[in-house]
């Protein structure tokens, strides 16, 4: 998957994409990432991309010249997604991660100062996205959040031993306890079951305890949940 993004920021995306996980994706060429100054598009001689908006108001709007030129110089195909970054959008989750791993091109567009002239969302943009219910100085961060999120649902980017198949969200429930050893630390046992060699149980175990915890954390999710046929035997069993 080939990734633009456009920011006034380049410094803020590229010292997180270089670490960890991405990092050794993007050393694999599972994922190209690019990262575009559009200040570097801009035709105004003293390199401004925002101006005072029309019929007044406190703050600056960043200009269509500089994004729509940034964007008219990437290669695009039929398949581009074109993504905005705004409180405005709808809701990023992990169904919407799904679908954009499957896609071969995003182009990301950070917001900054007070939003975007109107004509880049309606000309420009396929998708608008939010990362939640806040406002953010800018739209790096929730790209940085995107990237990451979609990254690690494409093909060999995790390795085996961080698979995703199990995620919370990914199974609609939150996911079990995990431990580790020791087996008592400091008088905090692990629970008998995982020690037993019992796949079944173990399986069993994990199961209700998801559904313990999702119950308890994020009850909405259950509005959402088919149990699966392995799941309701588990459950009987
Ligand atoms: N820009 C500012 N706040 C944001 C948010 N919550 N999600 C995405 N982009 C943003």
């Amino acid at each position: 998957m080939k990734i633009d993004i456009l920011t006034l920021f380049p410094d803020m995306i590229e010292s997180v994409i270089k670490e960890s996980i991405l990092g050794r994706a993007i050393n694999q060429n599972l994922i190209e990432v690019n990262v575009i100054n559009f200040r570097d598009y801009t035709e105004n001689k003293h390199h401004k991309v925002d101006d005072y908006p029309y019929g007044g108001g406190a703050g600056m709007v960043l200009a269509p010249q500089p994004i729509f030129d940034a964007i008219d110089a990437i290669e695009m195909s039929n398949k581009t997604k074109v993504i905005l970054t705004s409180p405005q959008g709808q809701t990023f989750n992990q169904d919407i991660a799904t679908l954009l791993s499957k896609e071969e091109h995003l182009i990301i567009l950070c917001g900054h100062y007070e939003g975007f002239d109107e004509r880049i969302r309606t000309e420009l943009v396929d998708l608008e996205l939010s990362i939640g219910d806040y406002v953010l100085t800018g739209g790096e961060l929730a790209s940085l959040v995107i990237v990451d999120s979609v990254s690690r649902l494409i093909p060999n980017v995790l390795g085996k031993a961080e698979s995703h198949q199990d995620d919370s969200f990914s199974t609609g429930l939150l996911e079990y306890p995990h431990y580790t050893r020791p087996s008592d630390f400091r008088g905090l046992t692990v629970p008998d079951v995982l020690l037993s060699g019992n796949h079944k149980r173990i399986e069993q175990w994990r199961l209700k305890e998801s559904l313990r915890r999702t119950y308890k954390r994020r009850p909405d999710l259950l509005k959402n949940l088919t149990l699966n046929e392995q799941m309701v035997r588990m459950l009987r069993e």
